[in-house]
């Protein structure tokens, strides 16, 4: 699976991708990640990317040819990536849409924005556009990593044990059941003996059972959702 990223801050992808999960997946060859300065595309001598916004306002907005420019460089030289805006306007990313995203070959184009937002004619030209949640960050670049984190660790091979997606919290529309580890007593606290019992039938249930409980209490969107899905 390739990601590229189109961006100001290439920079910021260099440590995240070093550590942990998508590291492994990078150094085994499931993975690749290359992050696209968008600078160098930028108009007459000062590579300007921005303006003002027609109309007034505060702020300054990207300029469109410099994104397409980028795109189209990037596009030649990796044909059929689905190209991807990083916007707080698009689509809400869950698991459905992560699982979605991870069937998309050969890989993503990622779009960061900055400043004040993009010219809004840039969305002709994407497939897609994703919110990772009903906040304003300042620029694309993180939300691109937590799309990048979050398939990399579907992309088949990455994760040692597959089982982990499948019980996992969003897998089945239900958040996961609580795990335990040691010591038996923490505090006061003990872990439930039902746990402790050896025996796996009955432990699966008791998942199942707190997993539809957790969920009806802290996410009884995510029930409405799967019975209506
Ligand atoms: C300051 S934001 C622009 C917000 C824009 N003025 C608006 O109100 O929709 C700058 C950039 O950060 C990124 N961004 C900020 N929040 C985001 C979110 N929740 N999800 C995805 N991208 C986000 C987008 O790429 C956006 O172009």
């Amino acid at each position: 699976m390739e990601f590229h990223v189109i961006t100001l801050f290439p920079e910021m992808f260099d440590s995240p991708m070093k550590s942990g999960m998508v590291a492994r997946a990078i150094k085994a060859g499931l993975v690749s990640v290359t992050a696209h300065h968008l600078r160098p595309f930028g108009l007459g001598s000062y590579r300007q990317i921005d303006d003002a916004p027609y109309g007034g306002g505060s702020g300054m907005v990207m300029r469109p040819e410099p994104i397409a420019a980028a795109i189209d460089q990037v596009i030649g030289e990796h044909p059929g990536l689905w190209r991807i805006l990083m916007t707080p306007q698009g689509e809400p990313l869950n698991q459905e849409r992560v699982r979605e995203l991870a069937n998309r070959h050969p890989g993503l184009l990622l779009i960061a924005g900055r400043y004040e937002g993009i010219d809004e004619r840039v969305r002709s030209l994407v497939d897609y556009e994703i919110s990772i949640g009903d906040y304003v960050l300042s620029g694309g670049e993180l939300p691109a990593m937590v799309v990048i984190e979050a398939v990399t660790r579907l992309v088949p091979g990455v994760l040692g044990n597959p089982d982990s997606i499948r019980e996992e919290s969003f897998s089945d529309g239900t958040l996961e059941y609580p795990q335990y580890t040691r010591p038996e007593e923490f505090r006061g606290m003990r872990v439930p003996e039902i746990l402790l019992s050896g025996d796996h039938e009955r432990i699966r249930a008791w998942r199942a059972e707190q997993a539809l409980a957790r969920t009806r209490k802290r996410r009884p969107d995510l029930l409405a959702r799967r019975k209506s899905g």
